[in-house]
């Protein structure tokens, strides 16, 4: 039996990926920006164990079937293409944050789930290597293999379409506070959604204007220019949602309450307290402040009817092994 645990931590976009231009293989329209969020951690076990008949997905000590241990065995295929092995695997994985809260899981569990694979394997892939596999599970999780600040590069085909690190997370102590807003009803997944993406007239504008957009958010991250970052963060989050919500079908993921918070950052920011918003495929508000800013902002947004509790992140590392047998 061949074991391996690894850790990776999920991470939020400044300028997202939404839509593929090869959904088997997820390779993205654009380049997109995000650091890692250091206390959310996704725990991932993987043993490849010949006794096996198929490959066993436990989630929080719940066996899954369907497509969550579809696509894990995909990543798995992959792995054991490259490694030439046979035996199926037990992945057994947790996360530390609270699930049914809407922070999704995706980035930190398919990084997590590619390094551990590729170890218990026995392969020891450069960095580059694994965020491309870590991507085959899930688009944003190739962002979650580098550390601090992570740009995924859309590439020409599968082999550079990869993620990398821009600086790592002690080159600027920013902090992720997470408005979670009840939602009545599970949002559409990010996968359904990146299907949806061209069918909005929206979307081709949202593309032309995506280089503009990345280069200011490097030049931002690069200086630290906290002003910058924001405008530009969360305009292409605004722009995201409005091709979510001009696709056939409409995904509208924001609730009145979501609404309410980002009228507050913005108003927050218009008196001179430094924050900003982005949004993901959920009801939940990620605002983006300093680290001497994260408490006062965490009891302004407590304070926001409609949201439900609040969680901190700082910038966190690189997916890690945590050990090998
Ligand atoms: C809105 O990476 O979750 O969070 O590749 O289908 O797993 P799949 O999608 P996923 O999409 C993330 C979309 C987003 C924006 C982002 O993180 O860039």
């Amino acid at each position: 039996m061949k074991t391996a645990t690894a850790l990776a931590h999920p991470n939020i976009a400044f300028i997202k990926y939404w839509g593929n231009r090869d959904s088997r293989l997820r390779l993205p329209w654009n380049d997109s920006i995000s650091m890692n969020l250091e206390e959310l951690v996704t725990r991932t076990r993987v043993t490849f164990d010949e006794t096996l008949s198929s490959d066993v997905l436990i989630l929080n000590g719940i066996e899954m079937e369907g497509t969550a241990r579809t696509r894990v065995s995909a990543l798995l295929d992959e792995t054991r293409r490259l490694a030439r092995l046979d035996a199926f695997a037990r992945v057994e994985s947790e996360n530390n944050f609270p699930t049914g809260a809407g922070i999704a899981s995706s980035a930190s569990a398919f990084a997590a789930l590619a390094l551990a694979a590729s170890a218990a394997a026995g392969l020891s892939l450069p960095e580059p290597a694994l965020s491309r596999l870590a991507r085959l599970g899930s688009g944003s999780a190739c962002r979650s293999v580098p550390g601090g600040f992570t740009f995924w590069q859309k590439g020409k085909g599968d082999a550079d379409s990869y993620a990398f690190s821009l600086a790592p997370a002690s080159h600027w102590a920013l902090r992720d506070c997470i408005a979670v807003i009840n939602a009545a009803h599970k949002p559409t997944g990010s996968s359904m959604g990146h299907r949806l993406a061209d069918t909005s007239p929206l979307q081709s504008a949202r593309l032309a204007d995506a280089p503009r957009r990345v280069e200011r958010c490097r030049r931002a991250i690069s200086t630290r220019d906290f002003e910058m970052l924001a405008e530009v963060a969360e305009e292409d989050s605004n722009l995201m949602h409005a091709v979510m919500m001009t696709s056939t079908p409409p995904l509208f993921y924001w609730t009145p309450a979501t609404l309410r918070v980002m009228k507050a950052v913005r108003a927050w920011r218009s008196e001179g307290i430094p924050a900003f918003y982005t949004i993901d495929a959920g009801p939940n508000v990620h605002v983006i402040c300093p680290r001497e800013s994260s408490e006062d902002i965490a009891s302004r947004l407590r304070a926001v009817e409609g949201v439900s509790r609040v969680l901190l992140a700082s910038v966190g590392g690189p997916a890690r092994l945590e050990e090998r047998l």
